[in-house]
């Protein structure tokens, strides 16, 4: 079984041929970073213009890298939620366009269960049921994968996403976006115990995370060592700052596989690329002797090889979509589209 994928859910434009959920057979991501760096973050209709542009390309690049055309392909997936919805639509109204063309099913997925797929990919071994933390630029969870295509959402945030955080933080001591990825790139030079952080304190689920009181305290130290001409000692602070999210995000993680019994842990979503979170869980499911299984870098980040991976598993499971699918901005990842149609 051969899909075409379609991701358009931010500023990647991307397509990919994967064979039976597991193998891929050609991935191509156009990246717009770059010209959304000018302005500190994404402009939503600067990229949907941009998948308008590129997607035709991006596609048929897919498709000859695979070697085959259009009528060989058996499904087409496309990310239909969550995400910018003037993006998403550019995606979701292709696919529509190919699957109506080629009288093929048209397979709608979420773009975080496309992450968690992600690990499909890179572990041919592994099979729900597992716990997986899925960090991403607008989303923080914990999530019980209990099939391909039923899940249970354990813990959330209540505010700020982990890379949201990261994103914030970074701009406000002169990184340019994505913040994330440059914070963690000098975080090695830095200090862990150089500056302090609270770690914010949740009521209700113990398992729900919150990151927006501590990205205030973090804004608030730069502006007021700005303020006294007291410098920041960047590489300190990005070590500290990253340190206390990555032990915020396992500690809540491993409160939770310990509470529901899972002993294989997996992580996805673009924070996952994150090196001293990769580190510390790494150590902590050693110590737990849980297994632990890792996107690797190239598929941790947006990408629609991993919509290719869970466009599979829902097509297997029937759930395709005709031709009246609309892309949602927010959607449940424990809800089906068919379900989100009828409410
Ligand atoms: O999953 P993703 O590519 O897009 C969304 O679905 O949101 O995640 C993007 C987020 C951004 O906030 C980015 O700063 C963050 O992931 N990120 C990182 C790293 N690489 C990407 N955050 C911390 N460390 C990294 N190495
Ligand atoms: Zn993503």
């Amino acid at each position: 079984m051969k899909l075409l994928a379609i991701e358009t859910s931010c500023d990647e434009t991307a397509a990919a041929v994967v064979e039976n959920g597991r193998r891929v057979c050609s991935s191509v991501v156009y990246t717009q970073i770059e010209e959304h760096k000018q302005y500190g973050g994404v402009v939503p209709e600067i990229a949907s213009r941009r998948h308008t542009e590129h997607i035709h390309q991006v596609t048929a690049q897919a498709l000859q890298d695979a070697a085959c055309t259009l009528s060989e392909v058996d499904a087409i997936a496309v990310t239909a939620a969550p995400g910018l919805i003037g993006a998403l639509l550019v995606g979701v109204n292709f696919a529509k366009g190919l699957a109506l063309a080629s009288h093929k099913p048209l397979v709608p997925v979420n773009h975080l269960r496309g992450h968690i797929a992600a690990n499909y990919i890179a572990h041919p071994e592994l099979q729900p049921p597992f716990l997986c933390l899925v960090v991403s630029g607008g989303h923080s969870h914990i999530i019980e994968v209990q099939d391909y295509t039923h899940f249970k959402v354990i813990g959330r945030t209540r505010d700020d996403a982990a890379g949201e955080s990261f994103d914030k933080v970074a701009r406000s001591i002169g990184f340019p976006y994505p913040g994330g990825v440059n914070m963690d790139k000098v975080s090695h030079l830095g200090d862990i115990h150089a500056y302090h952080f609270p770690h914010p304190k949740v009521d209700g689920s113990p398992y729900d995370f919150s990151f927006s009181g501590l990205k205030t305290n973090v804004i608030n130290l730069v502006h007021n060592a700005g303020q006294k001409g007291v410098e920041i000692h960047r590489e300190n602070l990005a070590a500290s700052f990253g340190h206390t999210v990555a032990t915020i995000l396992c500690d809540k993680l491993f409160l939770a596989a310990r509470d529901l019994g899972h002993r294989t842990i997996v992580v996805a979503g673009g924070v996952s690329a994150n090196s001293q979170l990769r580190a510390m869980l790494t150590e902590r499911c050693k110590q737990a002797g849980y297994a632990l299984y890792l996107p690797p870098l190239n598929l941790c980040g947006d990408n629609a090889a991993m919509i290719g991976a869970q466009g599979y598993y829902e097509l297997m499971a029937g759930n395709t979509a005709d031709m009246e699918l609309n892309a949602m901005a927010t959607m449940p990842l424990d809800r089906s589209f068919a379900e989100m149609a009828k409410l």
